[in-house]
């Protein structure tokens, strides 16, 4: 782009931002902490979504401290229904190294701050550009999108590679005197107007730099290949009573998916597997009664792999300990617990 349109296009954009952008209460500090906070909330969850979340959570751990220090049960709870948990162990270990390596102050430079846990390009360049005001790039799917668009750029973003072009398009674009804007700008018009289908064309306020636009083809960007099908496994779900009226829980392995949260136990439905059977031998119980065959059948879908969960209503009696993991728990104990959206849904039945 000639300079002079480079400068237009940055002026028009922010000038657009500052009439136009959306009231978040992210956007109400300059605090690196809450910026970051912010910022690992929002990857992956819409805004809508995060904007309760954040508030709690800020008032939960105002201070970078708080985060660092706090119980991971108490942390998972706060973060349920969010989603992608590790972000949540992620961002409280790399605050922990915030406060016991940098004495808490965040790292206002590109190198300290992306060698912290969970801190990524995206993460690193919205948090200096935001908080610190230092023009660096921070290329996520929205600014991918608009730029692909306005520069015409025909490559696959499906791909990691891919990344690098658009982040030297930021730094060759972005408003110096006014990054944290300007990248947030991007954000905003790919939320509001550069929308993935059926882009709000003749509101944007760049159009006339957008060579998609001029070629009339903005809805044909960008372009981005085909994931391969996501996995299916289907579970048979078991919400066992005891005599007392308590259900069984077990606590998830402490690596991989949804780590250390909570779950009602379920067993992996293949065609040879005896699912009754197996429940019974790995939690030590008797099944007394069936009391709802087909008590909820819904499907939860992860990005990556799609649960197919049946569930069932029975009544167990221990025969033996339960395995170490496992409780027998009354509603009011499930409720303070961490648990996966799927089995809140489940709970949700109970009550
Ligand atoms: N998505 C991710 N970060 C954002 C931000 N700071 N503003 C708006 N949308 C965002």
């Amino acid at each position: 782009m000639k300079y002079q349109y480079k400068n237009e296009f940055r002026h028009n954009l922010v000038e657009w931002f500052n009439n136009e952008k959306r009231d978040l209460p992210w956007r109400h500090t300059s605090d690196p902490y809450k910026i970051w906070v912010s910022e690992v909330m929002l990857q992956q969850t819409r805004v809508d979504t995060v904007i309760p979340y954040y508030n709690r959570f800020l008032d939960k751990y105002p201070t970078i401290q708080d985060l660092a220090y706090a119980p991971e049960e108490e942390l998972l709870k706060m973060w349920e229904g969010l989603g992608y948990y590790s972000r949540a162990r992620n961002l409280q270990a790399g605050v922990k190294e915030v406060v016991e390596k940098y004495n808490s102050v965040v790292p206002d430079n590109r190198h300290d701050i992306s060698s912290l846990k969970g801190v990524g390009p995206y993460t690193a360049g919205a948090i200096l550009s935001i908080a610190y005001q230092k023009a660096e790039h921070a290329v996520d799917g929205n600014v991918m999108r608009v730029l692909s668009r306005v520069l015409l750029i025909e490559e696959d973003i499906a791909l990691p590679k891919t990344r690098k072009v658009f982040e030297e398009a930021v730094e060759m674009l972005i408003d110096e005197k006014h990054p944290g804007d300007f990248n947030q700008a991007l954000m905003d018009l790919g939320a509001m107007i550069c929308t993935p289908t059926s882009p709000k064309c003749l509101l944007c306020p760049v159009r006339d730099y957008c060579i998609a636009f001029n070629e009339g083809i903005a809805d044909q960007l960008p372009i981005k290949s085909k994931k391969t099908k996501t996995k299916k496994v289907q579970f048979k779900v078991y919400l066992a009573a005891d005599q007392k009226g308590r259900y069984l829980l077990e606590k998830r392995p402490s690596e991989g998916l949804l780590a250390n949260m909570w779950q009602f136990p379920m067993i992996e439905i293949n065609e040879n597997s005896m699912s009754d059977e197996t429940f019974k031998h790995n939690y030590n119980v008797e099944i007394k009664e069936y009391i709802e065959e087909q008590l909820l059948k819904f499907k939860h879908v992860f990005s990556h792999l799609t649960w197919e969960m049946d569930c069932v209503y029975v009544l167990v009696e221990p025969k033996n300990d339960l395995p170490g993991d496992a409780l027998f728990l009354t509603i009011e104990e499930i409720k303070t617990l961490p648990m996966p959206v799927s089995m809140l849904k489940i709970l949700n039945v109970l009550n």
